[in-house]
């Protein structure tokens, strides 16, 4: 079965949302990422799937010029806004597939692709195409979810969601995803990387109450977006108000929960 996150629509739709809500939770992973590859300022360096910017924006003022691509047209939009609205003049954004990049062979210093290339239907060529645009030594950095048995957070999530649809199946590991860091260390590998590595990094994230953490996690989700359009506003305002019930009944004003994703880097 097609993942409907490997085509733009539900991207372009949950674009503004993701920009409002959810780009902000992913900023800490966008900032370790940056860390991991420590690029030098004279660098160029490569955003794939870059959404609204959520690490081109940090990257444009640590290097010399920052690429950014996305599928997602809207995406582009949000980031060449914010581009604009921080006076940045080093960030270079287009539209086009991660699988196959619009760049010449050995162009950049450093390459991310920041839990977007999970996404890619072939992951092998996504892994490949960074590979391709690095300079000798350069380095890439993609980030995917851990299971979500080791995120509180979104294990909390995944049971509300399930008091809304008692259908939904509880959360799988998929072992043939990068979920699985050994199948990530292994394509990272496939695609010729050297010293690769995948090494767990967790944020804890605070709400200030279960509708805030609602808000903040559905209004930026993809999948969830594209259920509510799927639903139709009676079913899912019915399913919204059971999960809003879990939630409030199970999440305590400004407890700390966890949220756990893999940073997998290596070496051309
Ligand atoms: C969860 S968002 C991550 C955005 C950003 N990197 C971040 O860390 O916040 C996933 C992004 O991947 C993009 N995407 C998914 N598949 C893609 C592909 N094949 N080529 C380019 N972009 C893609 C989507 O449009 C979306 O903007």
């Amino acid at each position: 079965m097609t993942n409907p996150l490997a085509a733009p629509d539900p991207w372009d739709y949950v674009a503004d949302g993701y920009d409002e809500v959810s780009a902000d939770i992913m900023l800490p992973f966008a900032q370790i990422a940056l860390d991991v590859a420590d690029p030098k300022p004279d660098a160029r360096i490569l955003d794939v799937a870059a959404g609204p910017g959520t690490l081109t924006l940090p990257a444009a003022t640590r290097v010399a010029k920052v690429d950014a691509v996305d599928f997602s047209p809207p995406m582009i939009e949000r980031l060449l806004r914010h581009v604009r609205a921080a006076g940045l003049t080093n960030v270079a954004a287009q539209v086009g597939d991660g699988q196959a990049l619009p760049f010449a062979d050995n162009e950049f210093d450093a390459a991310f692709s920041m839990f977007g290339l999970m996404f890619f239907p072939d992951r092998g060529k996504g892994f490949a195409e960074l590979h391709r645009v690095l300079k000798p030594g350069g380095v890439a950095v993609v980030s995917s979810w851990a299971p979500v048995s080791e995120s509180s957070l979104m294990t909390l999530i995944f049971d509300a969601l399930r008091a809304g649809n008692p259908e939904m199946p509880r959360p799988q590991t998929n072992p043939a995803s990068l979920e699985n860091s050994d199948t990530f260390d292994r394509e990272l590998r496939a695609a010729g990387f050297r010293e690769a590595s995948v090494e767990p990094h967790t944020i804890s994230l605070a709400f200030d109450s279960a509708d805030a953490l609602w808000d903040r996690f559905a209004r930026g989700s993809a999948p969830l977006q594209l259920s509510r359009r799927n639903l139709g506003a009676e079913d899912w305002t019915r399913r919204e108000q059971l999960t809003l019930d879990h939630l409030r009944a199970n999440y305590t004003p400004g407890q700390a929960l966890s949220t756990t994703a893999w940073l997998g880097s290596g070496t051309k």
